[in-house]
């Protein structure tokens, strides 16, 4: 799990947090709070799970599920390259899936610059359970 923090106008406030699962891989959900939205720090915390993946995993597909009507979601996931198809199991929701690569090409070849420049923005820590 990631969460955002805001560092400068709301010191210490959590804006955001991801859920992912290394194992499966699996991105369970994202939030952003509301006032804090078209920020980018909803795409930031994904492309921060996905770098913590391939950083840990290797190369992986990353996989996720959204409702067709969360526009928000879907488009954010379309900015990421992330393809979509129907679920075959409920037709309200549609599997996302990413192919992450440890390349240097990738946006997601390692956590570390990632999570940097998240850093400049954003506060970000793992949260160990
Ligand atoms: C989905 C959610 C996490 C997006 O977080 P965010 O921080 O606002 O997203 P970003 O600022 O990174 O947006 C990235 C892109 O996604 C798209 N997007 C985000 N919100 C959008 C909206 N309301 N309408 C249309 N496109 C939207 C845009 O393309 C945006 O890029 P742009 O701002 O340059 O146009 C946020 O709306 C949220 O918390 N929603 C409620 C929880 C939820 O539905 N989570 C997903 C299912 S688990």
């Amino acid at each position: 799990m990631f969460v955002a923090e805001d560092l400068k106008t709301d010191k210490g406030r959590i804006l955001g947090v991801i859920v992912f699962d290394l194992e499966q891989p699996y991105i369970h959900s994202v939030g952003v709070v509301r006032d804090r939205r078209r920020e980018g720090i909803g795409s930031s915390l994904k492309r921060a799970s996905l770098a913590e993946m391939v950083a840990l995993v290797g190369t992986v597909t990353a996989v996720s599920s959204v409702h067709k009507k969360n526009i928000p979601m879907i488009k954010l996931n379309e900015g990421l390259g992330v393809k979509s198809t129907k679920d075959p199991e409920d037709g309200d929701y549609l599997l996302s899936a990413i192919l992450v690569e440890p390349t240097p090409d990738t946006v997601t070849t390692s956590s570390t610059p990632l999570i940097r420049a998240l850093l400049r923005r954003f506060r970000t820590r793992e949260q160990v359970n």
